[in-house]
């Protein structure tokens, strides 16, 4: 299974942070942002593993991470998203590297206090389709968001005003070599982005969709109160422990 963590776009919740730097490369506490979706795909025993970056200072993530170093990685490949065109169209540049292999994408601001290895384990189990992990959040409005039937999900809204459960789709995802068709599918939303939650909604359409809870914290970084919440929680916990089981234990098939 191949690692890929997006860490494009402009950052533009948090200007005048990202005015002259990405937004994965600020700090979260005591390391940049980036560190943490990567140590989280290691943990899983991820290793094959590509960066997609792009705007405001990509060659800086070169710089910083080298060949993964300091995860204990050999090497690291890279990729260059052009423009905003979003999380989904972000994941179609990885398609020659993850060469029909299945991949396990995480976002780049997301932080998560446990690790994800037992849904790794699950996933490569299920051999096709794709899985989410959920978390109950208090405002799951800022979120794509699971509209539930018992234990089934049986479609993701994303961002809704009126949220129907009280869990947020977290930004890690695992899919097989179908998700590039699905993409190629897809039409820009409401704000001209090719939507990640449209490729979760394609999977459960075709009832190969599963998802676990993750256990532990979890937030993004993206906006001045979420970053501030990320790096507390660092100092006052860690991030990425290896001791906390990966999920609840819940894996539903839709
Ligand atoms: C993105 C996704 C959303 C997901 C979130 C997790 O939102 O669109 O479904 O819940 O990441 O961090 P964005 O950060 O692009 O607003």
């Amino acid at each position: 299974m191949k690692g890929v963590v997006l860490a494009g776009g402009l950052g533009s919740r948090l200007r005048p942070l990202t005015a002259v730097t990405n937004k994965h490369l600020l700090p979260v506490y005591n390391q940049p942002m980036i560190y943490y979706p990567i140590q989280a795909l290691v943990n899983a025993g991820i290793t094959d593993i590509m960066i997609v970056t792009g705007g405001n200072s990509a060659g800086d993530f070169l710089k910083l991470l080298g060949n993964g170093k300091a995860f204990g990685l050999k090497h690291l490949n890279y990729t260059y998203q052009e423009g905003e065109g979003g999380i989904a169209e972000a994941l179609s540049l990885v398609e020659h590297f993850t060469a029909g292999d299945s991949v396990c994408v995480i976002l780049g601001d997301n932080v998560i206090e446990g690790n994800i290895s037992a849904a790794v384990r699950a996933y490569s189990e299920q051999q096709r389709g794709a899985k989410i992990m959920l978390r109950k959040v208090p405002d799951p409005q800022r979120f794509g968001v699971p509209v539930l039937d018992g234990a089934r999900v049986i479609r993701i809204e994303e961002k809704p005003n009126e949220p129907k459960s009280e869990y947020a789709v977290i930004g890690i995802y695992m899919y097989d070599r179908e998700v590039y068709d699905i993409i190629r599918t897809l039409r820009p939303s409401g704000r001209g982005e090719l939507e990640i939650t449209d490729v979760n909604n394609a999977y459960i359409e075709r009832g190969e969709m599963t998802w676990d809870e993750l256990e532990g914290w979890w937030t993004d970084a993206g906006t001045f109160e979420s970053l501030l919440l990320a790096s507390n929680l660092v100092a006052e916990t860690g991030a990425n422990n290896q001791e906390l089981k990966s999920e609840a234990g819940i894996s539903t098939t839709v």
